[in-house]
């Protein structure tokens, strides 16, 4: 399989975090250019620190990371710290980061990236709301045809909503700048909450992680540990869903997945259902298809991948 040139673009959260890990462990199928970070689960100020400190947990202090837009394009910032914790990361005690932020703005450095690299070998992967990547195509609408790919965690159809009844946190925090995303014509997967909600840490995954026994499977186990706590009394199940992962497993091993090409319509007008992903799983618009919007996925497949990789670090 062709090895995947990647610029993460995140908003750390534990989730986030697991799926940088998986990145940066598995150098064969994927090479992280680079991580640009946005305001989403936590303020800006944090999710630029929590993706450095994942970096070093990683051992990796090398890869570049800019902080991008604090704020949604259009809209207040709603964040998320009853799900993360109030610093995004809560739950295992990690030291503060040492290597700096990159100078620059996430925004200048995914378009100077896309112009410089031959066109269509880079791929996007934004694991929280969408702003720095529509920020990147309305400053410069030519990279929108020299991106190779955008896989993006986000929306929903048949599991519809978790920040409200109709939307999911990352499409909702930002549906202006996800509706530039899904106009843009570049090819879209969409890792939507139809599929995360099926990757769930149970018990018994959760001490596969603890097993491994070295710094990051323990961090790992603390990190899903501290956000079960909430998302099993909502959701009552045997876990939590592992949402961002399943961005970089589908990098790695697309396989994993599947789902089918669709239209994918944000709703951005009505209050109601604002950052719906109007996903047409039908076929009965017409309209015509702009994503592959993921529906399953072989979790047990999933969180083996998952545990190997974290093995490796
Ligand atoms: C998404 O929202 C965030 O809370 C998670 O990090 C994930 O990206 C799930 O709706
Ligand atoms: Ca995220």
């Amino acid at each position: 399989m062709e090895k995947r040139k990647i610029i993460i673009d995140t908003d750390p959260g534990q989730d986030d975090a697991v799926a940088i890990l998986l990145a940066l462990a598995s150098p064969e199928e994927i090479e992280v250019i680079g991580i640009t970070c946005v305001a989403g689960n936590v303020p800006l100020a944090l999710t630029s620190k929590n993706a450095r400190i994942v970096c070093e947990l990683a051992g990796r202090p090398d890869v570049p990371v800019y902080a991008g837009c604090d704020k949604p394009l259009g809209r207040k910032l709603v964040t998320a710290e009853h799900v993360h914790g109030e610093t995004g990361l809560n739950g295992p005690v990690l030291p503060d980061p040492v290597m700096p932020l990159r100078d620059g703005h996430a925004v200048d450095f995914i378009i100077d990236t896309l112009r410089r690299a031959p066109a269509q070998t880079i791929t996007l992967c934004p694991l929280g709301p969408l702003t720095n990547i529509a920020k990147a195509l309305k400053k410069a609408p030519d990279i929108a045809e020299r991106v190779q790919e955008i896989v993006l965690m986000g929306g929903a159809y048949f599991e519809v909503g978790n920040i409200t009844p109709a939307a999911e946190f990352n499409i909702y925090v930002d549906p202006q700048a996800a509706d530039i995303v899904f106009r843009s014509g570049i090819p879209i997967v969409v890792m939507s909450l139809d599929v995360t909600h099926k990757a769930l840490v149970t018990p018994a995954r959760n001490a596969a992680f603890r097993a491994l026994g070295t710094p990051v499977g323990t961090a790992v186990a603390q990190m899903t540990d501290f956000f079960e706590r909430f998302d099993k009394e909502k959701y009552g199940s045997e876990g939590a869903p592992l949402h961002d992962p399943c961005v970089t497993a589908y990098l790695i091993d697309p396989a994993l997945f599947s789902g089918r090409h669709v239209n994918v319509t944000v709703e951005t007008q009505s209050e109601l259902t604002m950052g719906m992903t109007v996903a047409d799983w039908w076929g009965v618009t017409g309209r015509p298809p702009n994503a592959f919007f993921a529906g399953d996925i072989d979790a047990d497949g999933f969180f083996a991948l998952l545990t190997e990789r974290m093995g490796r670090l």
